[in-house]
């Protein structure tokens, strides 16, 4: 098949090359939108990632342009209008699980530097600087944490939690019996907000979880907590919580997504002044971390994406059962 990837870094190149089952890929760094639709003419299907655009107007371009397959090179679809591409036929299929351990690994990375501030200690020493003061953090041990969201990742993260001898508190519409017999304890969203050290988010951003953590729901943490998004950056009311991390209701806060993520994420502004206020404020405050959306970087993340993502090329190309078709929810 002839197939359009966008939003492409050479690792994707190198990954997707190296997994290609004899497919001709040709490989666009720009993200798809409306505007840049017309690359993908003539191709039979389309790969994207986290921050491409495909919604009703993209997909009726690509649509009368040939499209009949769109592939995902990540498990969260809020960027695709699944219910339009199911009208006209077109499945899209996803890589539902490809390494929860690259994701729950990166929520704990947040979690330890945001507490022991490594990243200041790094450099501080590098400029000869070996006072620890304003250093201090607190131990995980015994230490309780609100996981939202206990699918793939979720899981993973409990079991690393587990480890650290912290006590687990989750919520999820299909509680997991498995993290119940590792001792994680269910409740509603609210009680497992409340009265835990740390919130660490691991579910969907749907028309449901939209602004999941709001100003209404800051009020009822524990003062001090630290939020852990590593999610997407839909899940939290940026602006309230600019303003809980100010009053020191937020006590810290660790982003590997953020809202408004899609023309910063993936590229270089270091040359550039970055147009985003709230963006800008939260890179200044100190007890602020946010990384690039790298959660999924690893070897073995990437080495399963570009292995699944052409399974379900395949798969739709043989007439095969689609396993990883995105269920459009009714
Ligand atoms: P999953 O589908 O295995 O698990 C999601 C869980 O969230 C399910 O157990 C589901 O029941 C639960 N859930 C749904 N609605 C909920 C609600 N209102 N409250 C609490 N829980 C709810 O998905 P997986 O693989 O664990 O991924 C989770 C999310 O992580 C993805 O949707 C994606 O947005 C994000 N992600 C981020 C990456 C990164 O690089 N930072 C990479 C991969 C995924």
């Amino acid at each position: 098949m002839k197939i359009a990837v966008f939003s492409t870094s050479q690792y994707d190149e190198d990954f997707l090359s190296q997994h290609n089952t004899g497919h001709q890929i040709v490989f666009f760094k720009a993200s798809l939108s409306e505007e840049s639709a017309v690359l993908a003419a003539g191709f039979d299907a389309v790969c994207i990632f986290v921050n491409d655009i495909m919604n009703k107007q993209v997909l009726d371009k690509l649509y009368q342009s040939g499209l009949k397959l769109v592939v995902l090179r990540c498990a969260g679809f809020n960027n695709v209008d699944v219910d339009y591409a199911d009208q006209l036929k077109v499945p899209v299929l996803r890589v539902p699980a490809y390494s929860p351990e690259a994701v729950a690994e990166h929520a704990m990375a947040l979690i330890l530097t945001l507490n022991r501030k490594t990243h200041k200690a790094y450099n501080r020493v590098r400029e000869g600087n070996f006072s620890l003061e304003k250093l201090m953090g607190i131990n995980l041990n015994q230490r309780k944490v609100a996981v939202i969201g206990t699918g793939h990742i979720g899981q993973a993260f409990c079991r690393i939690l587990k480890g650290f001898g912290c006590h687990i508190k989750a919520h999820d519409p299909f509680p997991s019996a498995e993290m119940r017999e590792l001792g994680v304890e269910y409740g509603t969203l609210d009680a497992t907000l409340q009265d835990v050290d740390i919130i660490s988010l691991h579910c969907p951003l749907t028309v449901d979880t939209q602004y999941l953590i709001n100003a209404d729901r800051l009020q009822m943490i524990k003062p001090g907590t630290m939020l852990i998004n590593t999610s997407r950056g839909g899940l939290v009311d940026t602006k309230a919580i600019i303003s809980a991390l100010k009053s020191g209701l937020i006590g810290s806060l660790g982003l590997d997504v953020y809202e408004q993520e899609s023309g910063f994420f993936f590229h270089d502004f270091s040359e550039l002044i970055i147009q985003d206020e709230q963006l800008s404020q939260l890179i200044s405050f100190p007890n602020v971390l946010i990384t690039g959306h790298q959660g999924f970087l690893t070897q073995e993340a990437m080495t399963e994406i570009a292995k699944v993502t052409f399974d379900n090329i395949d798969a739709f190309e043989a007439g095969s059962p689609l396993v990883n078709r995105v269920e459009i929810p009714h």
